[in-house]
């Protein structure tokens, strides 16, 4: 296993992991990354470490460049136990004289690893001398843990942003100039709509803040995916796009169906939509993923949500994929809600109280069918497309 040269000084010697297929109930189809970095400088210093199981694979890209017993400095931008799993050990192994974290990375890391080593805080503005060159830290709380912290080492302008600006997607070649944009640029959109989307306010605001401190990063290094070095500004951009929610003439639709009569209801809310001229993703939850709804989710301006009853609830893919949207806090949303149901209609006009936990605005009336729906219900559904058209026409005006 051998390292990636970034710069003369500066080496990739994270893991790949190519078969990961579930990232904490966030579908990662394309494997992942965990990226840490290794700086030559006179006192070698690694930047974050990996999975515990892919300690081995990091050890051995360093080894490849230097005794791991000659870096002196650790320093973990996130306690993420993706990134800090394997410190213990590199700690145990490394003997360095310093790890060094944030101060909530202090509390994070000891409520997880039970450290037997002492770690060193920075806060932002803090800068640490790695003999002959300089590391400076930028808190970057809550984006996307209160611990997270990014590094910069100065004269190379190389910003170490753990999950910040990543994406799950293994890939072998670890530089932006090196991988094709249709092939990635999904996979970024989904890694910033499943970690980073309830944070959109704090990365407007952070991003706004690292330009006022005068950063001028030539090369982004996050810790899942590849490294930014041609072209670092295309994140930063699709980032503030990103946080910024603006509405887009486009809606999803998410539903399960039992017998066919809800697939058959939302078949016809499409219809409605597609007829008032907007963009549409019909997904049902028999064939969709949780972490993929709420991607196509990030650039769409409205969510209608269906579901059948049973046992007097909603559907148990339903309730887990409003659970998960609720939970990331997409903005400016409108929409509607309907289903079909045998004897009981309460649990689809729950979903109406669900709609409003997520401040999504409600166009229309909930839309129900006892059973199968007649052609008067099928064009109820057809009206609660059109309806929510109208108000995204209204938004885009
Ligand atoms: Fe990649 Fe928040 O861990």
């Amino acid at each position: 296993m051998k390292a990636v040269k970034i710069t003369d000084k500066v080496y990739w010697v994270g893991a790949i992991d190519w078969n990961i297929r579930d990232f904490h109930g966030y579908s990662t189809k394309q494997g992942t990354t965990y990226n840490a970095f290794l700086i030559l400088s006179e006192k070698p210093t690694l930047i974050d470490t990996v999975k515990k199981e892919f300690y081995p694979e990091m050890m051995a890209r360093i080894q490849s460049v230097i005794d791991p017993k000659k870096i002196q400095i650790i320093i973990s931008n996130h306690s993420e136990m993706d990134h800090s799993g394997a410190l213990p050990q590199a700690v145990a192994d490394i003997e360095p004289e310093e790890v060094y974290c944030s101060d909530m990375g202090h509390v994070d890391l000891t409520e997880q690893l039970y450290p037997n080593f002492t770690m060193k805080v920075v806060k932002t503005g803090d800068k640490i001398d790695v003999g002959g060159d300089t590391i400076s830290f930028v808190e970057a709380r809550m984006l996307h843990w209160p611990d997270s912290m990014f590094s910069y080492l100065e004269g190379e302008n190389i910003l170490f942003t753990n999950d910040v600006f990543g994406m799950h997607y293994a890939t072998s070649k670890l530089f932006d100039d090196e991988n094709n944009e249709i092939d990635w640029l999904y996979e970024a959109e989904k890694y910033y709509a499943n970690i980073v989307l309830p944070y959109s306010d704090i990365v407007l605001r952070f991003l706004d803040s690292v330009k006022k401190m005068g950063l001028a990063p030539k090369i982004i290094a996050p810790d899942h995916g590849f490294i930014w070095r041609k072209d670092p500004a295309k994140i930063i951009d699709l980032y503030a796009k990103w946080a910024t929610q603006a509405p887009n003439n486009k809606a999803v639709i998410v539903y399960d169906t039992m017998w066919g009569s809800t697939q058959k209801m939302a078949e016809y809310v499409a219809d409605g939509l597609r007829e008032g001229g907007t963009e549409v993703k019909l997904m049902s939850m028999h064939s969709c993923h949780r972490s993929d709804v709420v991607t196509e989710l990030l650039d769409s301006s409205a969510l209608i949500i269906g579901s059948p009853v049973l046992n007097s609830e909603i559907f148990p893919a339903m309730a887990d994929v409003l659970c998960y949207l609720k939970g990331l806090k997409k903005k400016n949303l409108v929409g509607g809600a309907f289903g079909s149901y045998g004897w009981n209609p309460a649990p689809i006009n729950s979903l109406a109280d669900m709609l409003k936990a997520m401040k999504v605005e409600q166009v229309a009336p909930v839309v129900t069918s006892k059973f199968v729906p007649n052609q008067a219900t099928l064009q109820s559904c057809r009206e609660l497309g059109l309806a929510v058209s109208q108000k995204i026409a209204e938004k885009l005006k």
